[in-house]
């Protein structure tokens, strides 16, 4: 959690073999969110800088398309008005976020 600022964003990268997973974290006050690093748009990721909130910091950005969604994932500017981005399951645990 220190690592990340309040309101924040960060971007992780997993390998193992040919195998692939790119998703973020972002924190909004004492919450942490996770998602995995897709536009429900154009399938492309959302941010190729790793900041993935929009300028007020008040949402999460896709740059693609400029498409903004809510701390919950849930699109409301933009072509993903009503579409969702994928949850992924993150918690924290003694200061630290993690995931399974
Ligand atoms: S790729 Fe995200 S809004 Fe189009």
């Amino acid at each position: 959690m220190a690592d990340l600022t309040d309101p924040g964003s960060r971007g992780f990268e997993f390998d193992d073999g040919d195998a692939f997973f790119a998703g973020f974290v972002v924190r909004h006050g004492n919450a942490v969110a996770g998602f995995v690093d897709y536009c429900p748009h154009a399938g492309w990721r959302l941010s190729p800088r790793g900041n993935f909130l929009n300028r007020a910091k008040d949402g999460i950005l896709c740059t693609g398309h400029r498409a903004e969604f809510d701390f919950d994932g849930l699109g409301t500017v933009g072509k993903c008005i009503g579409l969702s981005l994928t949850p992924w399951p993150v918690t924290v645990i003694e200061g630290m976020v993690v995931t399974a």
